[in-house]
């Protein structure tokens, strides 16, 4: 291949696996950040925020642009009730939506299962569906106030065992934590990591950050960034600065 089209394949591999969350309050202000991102960013995140101000009409705007949606609603309820909802994010069309590993086996293979059945009766795509293990801002001391035993590791790395046996696509985990998990995920899951912090200055309410470029040598598939873009003062720089770390992190 030649060098200038190798470049650009490394460089839209990058761009690939940056997700930028769009925490924010409003569509008007979400709008902007898209229109000011969409030169260098695929994949942007609806959370709990967002999609509670604008709505599920926002996220199909988004799709409908082209735009590569991960729905973060982090779906935590009876089985039954999570498979309703996952269908309906997979009707929104997004292209990722998570659920939480802590609601159990049997709530994650009900809606995997109910999703896989709808999008094959639709002929749709089916969404990537990712389990939430820890949050990134929990650790040991928050284990233990909630009583669940044992380190945040091997917490995480059960979490993911039980993701990947009742058959989702992947976790959503720091980073660190990356390569225990990914001995217990196939080769191609997805590990999606929040909690990167360009440099460790600022760690926000965030208690295991890790550098974009170490994210992604650890074994993070995807970064999902919100304050080190949101909060910048030039976003589509930091942006690009990110994606540059990323992309000398797969090419080394
Ligand atoms: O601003 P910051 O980069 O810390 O944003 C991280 C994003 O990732 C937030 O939208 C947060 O809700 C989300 N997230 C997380 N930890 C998880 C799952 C999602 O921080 N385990």
């Amino acid at each position: 291949m030649a060098a200038s089209s190798m470049a650009k394949t490394e460089e839209s591999e990058a761009r690939e696996r940056l997700i930028v969350a769009l925490d924010v309050a409003t569509a008007v202000e979400a709008r902007w950040i898209v229109d000011e991102l969409r030169s260098e960013v695929v994949a942007f995140k609806v959370g709990l925020q967002l999609f509670g101000s604008a709505g599920p009409s926002f996220v199909r705007e988004l799709t409908a642009a082209g735009h590569k949606i991960f729905l973060d609603l982090k779906f935590h309820d009876i089985p039954n009730t999570v498979a309703k909802a996952s269908v309906e994010a997979a009707r929104l069309g997004v292209w990722m939506f998570n659920v939480h590993a802590l609601g159990g086996g049997e709530m994650m293979r009900r809606a995997f299962d109910e999703v896989v059945a709808f999008c094959e009766t639709e002929g749709i795509t089916r969404p990537k569906m990712v389990a939430v293990t820890l949050l990134t801002s929990s650790d040991e001391s928050t284990l233990q106030e909630i009583g669940i035993s044992g380190d945040s590791e091997s917490v995480v790395v059960r979490l993911a065992g039980l993701s990947n046996f009742s058959g989702l696509d992947g976790v959503v985990a720091s980073a660190k934590e990356a390569i225990q998990i990914k001995r217990v995920l196939n080769e191609d899951s997805l590990i999606v990591s929040p909690g990167i912090r360009p440099n460790a200055a600022t760690k926000d309410d965030q208690r295991r950050v890790t550098t974009p470029g170490v994210a992604i040598t650890m074994g993070s598939t995807h970064l999902v960034v919100g304050r080190p873009i949101l909060d910048a003062p030039d976003r589509l720089a930091a942006t690009r600065s990110i994606i540059s770390e990323i992309r000398s992190s797969i090419s080394n």
